[in-house]
């Protein structure tokens, strides 16, 4: 989620510079921090290339212009290495979607062995890691944590013969990681359905960051190990994706989703998790249905999958340009959805802070969201 608080960023002058050079260079590898708060060239020394609005043409920045955009609130692509996407697929017709769920005998057994537990477990775990940033030590290492524990449970519990893990990098170091159920009909090896949420955390400089996006992260892993752990057989193969490097851009999803447009793959839909977690204090419990930026037919039966399977009722709201890697999936021409926990002006106000702890994020409303997972990829890995 691109969201910032200006207060969460002054909290962090203190601390960074406060911090001893010599054991702030053992653990941090680059001078970044430094270099941007006392606004010398950037780090990285090359400008990029970013794209505030889909009318807007991309601007050259240096680094320290991009955090000054995160600093406003304002969404953006890094579209640097990403130029080309959405300039190889051709649409076909409009996809249509069902015109409401059928697989519930299918769907509901998985749903009823989905348990907090296990999500509690992996949070903690996920955001013990002193950051989960893209570039640093700790972005690669709970990266390999998160690709461990999934590795583990296909081992354990899964058909082998259906089921695939795999890293994919990038040019920084921490990997996306995509596991994958094969699909029974031949004809449609070639498309698939996506359950998505992103694995990093803003910067290098504070821990946990639990609720941006580890609860996304652990709502699809626990959708994931239902339909591992029951057999789940797919007609049309589905995947489950977990991006690094969100917070910088959406670089993760568009790397991967300009691979699956130039290999001609076609994606029935695809639905992020961004911020499943906190449930907001001016309306009842529901989830949050974005509907700016995304497919409108995908959207619509994302709302009666809602309707069928989960527990709270769902509200629409908005989002913005850009808001989480739904819109790199959008950009290359596919079908994509956001579901959030709740409206986004009522959403999480700790994210991108020290206080985006896990005490303020509730378990049960990310269950509602594992539930809606679960059958996103049952319903249309059969529609
Ligand atoms: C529920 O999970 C157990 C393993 O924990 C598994 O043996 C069982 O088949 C699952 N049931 C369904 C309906 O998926
Ligand atoms: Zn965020």
């Amino acid at each position: 989620m691109v969201k910032f608080t200006l207060l969460a960023l002054l909290a962090l002058f203190p601390l960074a510079l406060s911090a001893p050079p010599c054991s702030h260079q053992k653990h941090v590898k680059s001078t970044f921090d430094l270099n941007y708060q006392t606004n010398s060239e950037p780090l990285f020394g090359s400008l990029r290339l970013i794209q505030t609005g889909e009318d807007k043409e991309p601007e050259w920045m240096t680094e320290n212009d991009v955090m000054k955009l995160k600093r406003n609130n304002i969404n953006f692509m890094d579209v640097t290495d990403y130029l080309e996407l959405g300039t190889h697929y051709k649409p076909s017709n409009r996809r249509e979607y069902p015109v409401k769920p059928s697989y519930n005998e299918e769907v509901n057994p998985f749903i009823g062995n989905l348990t907090t537990k296990y999500m509690e477990e992996n949070l903690e775990k996920f955001t013990s890691f002193h950051n989960r940033y893209y570039r640093s030590e700790y972005g690669l290492e709970s990266s390999n944590w998160l690709f461990d524990h999934i590795s583990n449970i296909i081992e354990n519990h899964g058909d082998k013969s259906v089921l695939s893990i795999r890293k994919f990098s990038h040019n920084w170091k921490q990997n996306s990681i995509i596991a994958r159920f094969e699909g029974y009909d031949p004809d449609k090896s070639n498309e698939v359905v996506i359950v998505g949420a992103h694995q990093d955390s803003i910067h290098m400089w504070l821990p946990t960051f639990a609720d941006d996006d580890g609860s996304g992260t652990v709502t699809i892993l626990e959708a994931f190990r239902v339909l591992v752990t029951g057999g789940f057989k797919p007609q049309r193969p589905v995947e489950f994706h977990w991006y690094s490097a969100e917070e910088a851009g959406l670089l993760g999803s568009q790397a991967i989703s300009l691979e699956y447009e130039k290999q001609g793959r076609n994606v029935i839909g695809m639905i992020q998790n961004d911020m499943t977690g906190y449930i907001g204090s001016r309306s009842a419990e529901h989830i949050g249905i974005v509907n700016d930026y995304v497919d409108e037919d995908l959207t619509s039966f994302v709302t009666k999958l809602i309707g069928s399977y989960v527990d709270i009722p769902f509200s629409l709201t908005k989002c913005g340009y850009a808001c989480s890697d739904h819109a790199s999936w959008r950009k290359a021409g596919f079908p994509s959805a956001f579901a959030i926990e709740g409206d986004f002006s009522d959403s999480n106000p700790h994210i991108h802070s020290p206080n985006d702890l896990t005490k303020y994020i509730s378990y049960d409303h990310m269950l509602q969201f594992s539930k809606l997972s679960v059958s996103f990829a049952v319903e249309l890995s059969h529609a």
